[in-house]
């Protein structure tokens, strides 16, 4: 019985960790975010398109991304092509995302 108690627990803890936490892995955001390059530049503080402004992301805060891609996302902040972007992201893959930008340091200009 002390046993089953045991293992359920070890179970419990087990599944409740990364997963429960909205915890970014700045890994998976590296990789997911390959197509942001194509616009935000490498690494993400240079417009690649010179014809219009593409706001620097790399560096800002894990909560400022995270908000700026919900809004996206929600249709609370209009802009077609972010929210195109907004779109194709699960919670997962946005916190992920913010986890990797920043950590790409603020100040690389
Ligand atoms: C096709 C070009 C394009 C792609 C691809 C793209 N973006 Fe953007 N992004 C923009 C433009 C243009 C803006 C400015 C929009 C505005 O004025 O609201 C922007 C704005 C943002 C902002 C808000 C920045 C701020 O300072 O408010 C964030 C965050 C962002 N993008 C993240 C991403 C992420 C993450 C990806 C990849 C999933 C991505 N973008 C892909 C063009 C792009």
């Amino acid at each position: 019985m002390f046993k089953q108690l045991l293992s359920a627990a070890v179970l419990a803890g087990a599944l409740m960790s990364p997963a429960g936490a909205e915890q970014g892995d700045p890994d998976r955001g590296r990789v997911i975010s390959f197509t942001c390059a194509g616009c935000h530049g490498i690494p993400f503080h240079q417009n690649v398109y010179p014809t219009y402004s593409v706001p620097r992301i790399g560096g800002q805060t894990e909560g400022y991304i995270v908000a700026a891609l919900r809004a996206y996302r929600s249709g609370e902040r209009r802009h077609p092509t972010m929210q195109a972007q907004g779109n194709t992201l699960s919670d997962q893959d946005i916190v992920d995302i913010a986890a990797y930008l920043a950590g790409l340091g603020g100040n690389s200009e």
